[in-house]
């Protein structure tokens, strides 16, 4: 089977895993987690990074660092995994499902300001609030989607306007860019995933970085159980989200490949969209500039519906070739379904319709000739 994406473990893993039995660090302190949140940090371009037991802990941290809490409204688009819209609710809070733009499947900004104007209000303590639903609106969380960056300036703008911080679900985004290196720059803070389908993994794992320096350390001490060294003291209800050594050994000896990694998948992005199309019914991933493309795949043409997408990866799947369908929205989530929302037609008209394609990091030339030529088949 051509798998969709797994690691490369090929790398100094099993070293730095047998380090981590020799010398017993096998628990949340050790020296890969502190090597692992240096690499997190410069690659990210980021003053810090705290690594997490998940990127859903990782978002959950970050939001109530930035004082996300119970009743509260954060904005994020409903095109995203489920874990973005959980990690508000970890929080007490209730996701505003927004659309996204068709050229980079991220959260629309236009379309944000536009929805908080119409719906929001100032008051008297000086936060903005939902006025029909009579919550404040706590945050704006993009995500970065595939790896793609929209655009950060105009969301950075829209939040400033209101004073409401903007934090990023940035879990597939490793290694992805935006006019440069100064990912740490766009949001006040951003989570990563190093789930094992991710470009580097950990097994699991998560973290969270930015350029507050102050901010960040509020989040340490949050996934740290709010401990007070050196005594048993604790001076607020933290959380035990901390990475282990073990997960960062693997996150070490992965991110020592990260330029490699990144590559090929621009690569079997490009080889994709070079090798199908003359297809006239397919449409390609989108990708912004810098984008780390962390999945590939095909678009269906407008009107195909999930089963026509499911028959697709069937045919694959006989050829012993991974495919699967995409998110399917948080607005069409059972625990989501009476959320906030704007129009989200962009996402309706689109989940459906798309193709994930084999994309793992150790993917080879004959693989891609495989499926290029299996999905030619499958839709003659
Ligand atoms: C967009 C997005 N957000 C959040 C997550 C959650 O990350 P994790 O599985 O590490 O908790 C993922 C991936 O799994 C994701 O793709």
């Amino acid at each position: 089977m051509i798998s969709l994406a797994i690691p490369d473990l090929t790398g100094n893993e099993k070293k730095y895993l047998d380090n981590c039995i020799d010398t017993t660090f096998v628990s949340s302190v050790g020296e890969y987690v502190n090597q692992f949140e240096t690499m997190v940090a410069a690659a990210t371009g980021s003053a810090g990074a705290i690594a997490t037991s998940s990127g859903t802990t990782a978002i959950h941290v970050a939001l109530t660092a930035l004082g996300v809490k119970h009743g509260d409204l954060v904005i994020i688009p409903s095109f995203t995994f489920i874990a973005s819209a959980n990690a508000v609710r970890h929080c007490g809070a209730d996701p505003w499902l927004i659309d996204i733009e068709r050229e980079n499947w991220c959260l629309n900004p236009e379309l944000v300001e536009s929805e908080l104007e119409k719906n929001c209000e100032v008051r008297e303590d000086g936060n903005l609030y939902h006025k029909e639903r009579n919550a404040r609106i706590a945050a704006i969380m993009p995500v970065y989607t595939l790896g793609n960056i929209p655009d950060m300036q105009l969301f950075r703008k829209i939040a400033d306007n209101y004073n409401i911080p903007l934090v990023v679900d940035a879990a597939c985004a490793i290694g992805a860019t935006f006019h440069g290196n100064d990912f740490g720059n766009l949001a006040d803070l951003s989570a990563l995933s190093f789930n094992g389908n991710k470009t580097v993994t950990c097994g699991g794992g998560g973290a969270v970085v930015g350029n507050d320096i102050k901010l960040l350390d509020r989040v340490r001490h949050l996934t740290t159980t709010a401990r007070v060294w050196p005594d048993y003291d604790f001076d607020e209800v933290g959380f035990n989200y901390r990475m282990t050594n073990i997960q960062a050994a693997v996150g070490v000896a992965q991110m020592e490949r990260l330029e490699d990694f990144i590559e090929t998948k621009r690569y079997v992005r490009k080889y994709y969209e070079e090798s199908l199309e003359k297809l006239t019914n397919v449409s390609f991933f989108p990708t912004t500039a810098g984008s780390s493309c962390w999945f590939s795949g095909i678009v269906l043409e407008e009107g195909a519906v999930l089963n026509d997408a499911k028959e697709i990866c069937a045919k694959l799947k006989d050829d012993a070739i991974e495919a699967r369908s995409f998110w399917k929205p948080v607005h069409l989530q059972a625990p989501y379904k009476d959320c906030p929302r704007s129009d989200l037609s962009t996402a309706e008209n689109l989940w459906q319709r798309i193709i994930t394609l084999p994309c793992s990091t150790n993917i080879t030339e004959e693989e891609l000739n495989k499926v290029v030529e299996s999905v030619k088949n499958a839709l003659d």
